[in-house]
């Protein structure tokens, strides 16, 4: 798997879809739609295959898109891919649409496509629909001329024919030269545009995963359809594997943040498993300070596991799956270890410098952000069977790293923390 898709929550259950490849663990192959529905955004049941490239716009794969809701309909935007080999350019993007009334059969709209691609643009992808008193909008990331990401605004009256609005973001040269997967939504009074840029530079401790996902939050403007950032643009997580974010809004207002917990090019041991990719666990959206903060859905405190309490020593994770949560003073420096037989990951923290660091060992092991408590230093971590994912603080610095240890997992540390345990009972089986 690769970006989520389609996010959504649809009769009381939630959706997600997500970029798929069922022939292959090893290669990113021709992307389908897969699907799952979860009642708790933790417990997910597979679903058939929601949809199949097999139409002359989406040949060589049906890319990202989205979902929203109206008349008991799911209306599904997404992006169909053709590849020209030998041809410059070598592919056009083209937007399409598709619905379900029983959120499970996907059926593609016949007159497809809805906007249509160009030999000029040819990188013209992931369609985030939402609407807003009447109108439907749509961002879709962009390349100008192979050389500047952007993020471009549609709208339409009836959700098949677009116009082609505004420019909601533009890179200057330094934010890359593609956006992928934007977003665009409103939380706390504010509106933040949020993409995966590809093509920055790495800059001190920023930017160093092959892509990146970030936001700017600003001011947006319907009438005018402007975006007045009043902010930098900000990396959203500071771990290895975090990508193509995409939120929905759900029944009790919460923005919904989930992303491909993976990246491009990375060769994992759980391909030879017979998968690749997973996704993050859902994190509620907030603002505060002028910056996104990122809270673990809290539905996940649900989960059925065991607390224990105050770990002096050693910890062995039951499961190979647990909440950390952590508590120190915020003046001394602190390191806590996840480790196993085959990999030791350090998460530690620089008082002098006001920095954390995650090192999960090998080659470019090293992620690191400033960050600096306010009061005690407050940890929460999420540890499963191959992943890492920290928040610090409110949420307001996290990071998503994947490792993989071969055999138990052991949590201690090197400082004076209260360290509290929960082992998380996983129960759902993996898919064969
Ligand atoms: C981002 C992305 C999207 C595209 C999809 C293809 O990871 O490249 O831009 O729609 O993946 O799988």
């Amino acid at each position: 798997m690769n970006d989520p898709n389609g996010f959504c929550i649809f009769n009381n259950d939630i959706h997600l879809f997500y970029q798929h490849n069922p022939y292959s663990s090893y290669d990113t192959g021709i992307a389908h739609w897969g699907h799952a529905i979860s009642k708790d955004y933790f417990h997910w049941q597979h679903q058939p295959i929601a949809m199949y490239p097999d139409q002359w716009y989406d040949a060589t794969g049906v890319f990202s898109g989205s979902a929203l809701i109206e008349n008991k309909t799911m209306y599904l935007f997404f992006t169909g891919n053709v590849k020209y080999p030998g041809q410059t350019p070598d592919h056009i993007n083209r937007q399409a649409l598709a619905t379900s009334t029983n959120g499970v059969t996907v059926t593609k709209y016949a007159n497809n496509p809805i906007i249509n691609g160009s030999i000029s643009m040819p990188d013209l992808r992931d369609p985030k629909v939402w609407k807003h008193k009447g109108t439907y909008y749509m961002v879709l990331g962009n390349s100008l001329n192979g050389t500047y990401g952007r993020a471009l605004l549609y709208s339409s009256n009836d959700k098949i024919s677009w116009d082609y609005v505004s420019v909601l973001a533009k890179s200057n040269g330094t934010l890359g030269y593609m956006y992928e997967c934007p977003d665009f939504f409103e939380v706390d009074g504010k509106y933040v545009l949020q993409f995966s840029p590809q093509g920055m530079v790495p800059s001190g401790d920023k930017y160093h995963n092959l892509y990146q996902t970030g936001y700017i939050i600003g001011d947006f403007d319907y009438s005018t359809h402007t975006f007045t950032p009043t902010s930098e643009f900000v990396e959203l997580d500071h771990g290895h594997d975090f990508y193509a974010t995409q939120t929905t809004l759900d029944k009790l207002g919460r923005r919904i943040a989930i992303a491909w917990f993976d990246m491009w090019e990375q060769k994992y041991p759980e391909a030879s498993d017979g998968f690749t990719g997973i996704m993050t666990i859902p994190r509620e959206l907030r603002i505060l300070n002028n910056k996104l903060v990122q809270i673990p859905i809290r539905e996940i405190s649900r989960i059925k596991g065991e607390q224990v309490s105050a770990i002096k020593e050693k910890y062995t994770l039951r499961n190979k799956a647990g909440e950390v949560n952590v508590l120190a003073d915020g003046r001394k420096d602190f390191q806590l270890y996840i480790a196993s037989d085959n990999v030791k990951v350090t998460i530690s923290y620089d008082a002098a410098n006001g920095k954390v660091t995650l090192d999960r060992g090998g080659t470019d092991g090293v992620r690191r952000t400033d960050w600096r408590p306010s009061g005690q230093l407050k940890w929460r971590i999420f540890v499963d069977a191959s992943s890492i994912e920290l928040f610090c603080g409110e949420g307001e610095v996290t990071f998503s790293s994947r490792f993989f240890p071969n055999g138990a997992v052991v949590i201690y540390q090197n400082g004076a923390a209260v360290l509290k345990v929960r082992d998380i009972v996983r129960t759902m089986p993996r898919p064969t």
